[in-house]
């Protein structure tokens, strides 16, 4: 039985689906079933289904809320990481943690590789950082699965489903070109984890194996970018699209790395595989979702 975290949350859908195809039980949880930041209930939760490996996707992922509530993304994003890769440690369980390219500054100017510095510049950088120290610290096999830019189905207000219904129903739409990134398509990436499952699961019981991989599609983008290319494929080149000024938004509290795009050879040589294109992952996910 695999425990995945986050059962309400974008990404879960795309990787409940890739692990059943894999013909993998699978126990989803939501923090209606167990807040994974309190200890006792995650003891629970082992005991009753003595997972196989947990792949944890669960956290707090509004940037500017975890700017405005500091506390509640330290419990989110650490504390549950903490509790699920001890429980995981004690019973010799392999662990997945699904991270973030915010844990970097932004400032690098080129794709990162898995051992640069890190430095977020927001309390989610920081918070989903300690949360990549607290996956090495407790489990015995981990993986931190670093991403960036998701889109996928179950998340209306995702930059891509927004974008999606505004392009169907207005003429003139705006984006942000301030930031430089790699987008992710969430059911890619499910893919990966799922690889990256196997195979720490096929590993001997009591080996350490400790790897960060970063996963993304293949490419850097803008909001902006996107927004044309989403335009294209959904054919309403008409629609006139158009900068935004960032100093014009209000309730954006929390800074934001420029250029935080992900280099994902390590992922690719590790596992001999190739990542398609972010404009490919897209085309599809619009046409999927029937946009
Ligand atoms: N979305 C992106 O663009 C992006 C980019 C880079 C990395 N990531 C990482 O990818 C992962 C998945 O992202 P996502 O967009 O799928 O997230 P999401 O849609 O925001 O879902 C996260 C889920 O975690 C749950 N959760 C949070 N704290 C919990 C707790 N204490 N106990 C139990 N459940 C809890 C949330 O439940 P509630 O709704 O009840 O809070 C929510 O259902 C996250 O770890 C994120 O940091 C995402």
């Amino acid at each position: 039985m695999i425990l995945v975290t986050g059962a309400s949350g974008l990404l879960a859908g795309p990787l409940l689906k890739e692990l059943s195809k894999k013909k993998h039980p699978v126990r989803a949880v939501s923090r209606k079933d167990y807040d994974l930041s309190d200890n006792i209930s995650i003891k629970a939760l082992f005991e009753g289904l003595k997972p196989e490996a947990v792949i944890h996707p669960a956290g707090f992922t509004d940037v500017d809320g975890c700017e405005n509530d500091g506390a509640k993304a330290w419990r989110d994003n650490a504390e549950t990481t903490r509790n699920l890769s001890r429980a995981c440690g004690e019973k010799n369980i392999p662990f997945i943690y699904v991270s973030t390219d915010y844990v970097f500054s932004g400032e690098k100017g080129t794709p990162y590789l898995e051992n640069d510095s890190t430095n977020p510049v927001n309390i989610y950088g920081m918070t989903k950082l300690a949360g990549e120290v607290y996956a090495r610290a407790g489990a015995g096999r981990s993986a931190v699965v670093r991403t960036s830019w998701l889109f996928g189905p179950g998340n209306p207000k995702n930059f891509v489903n927004a974008m999606s219904r505004r392009l169907r129903t207005e003429s003139k739409v705006g984006a942000l070109d301030d930031q430089k990134g790699c987008a992710t398509g969430a059911s890619d990436l499910s893919e990966a984890l799922v690889t990256v499952m196997e195979y720490l699961i096929k590993l001997e019981k009591n080996k350490i194996f400790h790897e960060t991989f970063h996963f993304c599609n293949a490419g850097e983008t803008t909001r902006f970018e996107m927004t044309r290319v989403m335009a294209k494929i959904m054919r309403r080149d008409q629609t006139e699209i158009s900068r935004i000024d960032p100093s014009t938004l209000t309730g954006r509290v929390a800074l934001r790395p420029r250029v935080s795009a992900l280099s994902c050879a390590h992922y690719e040589k590790f596992f001999n595989l190739r990542i398609r294109p972010w404009q490919k992952s897209l085309e599809d996910y619009l046409r999927e979702s029937g946009a």
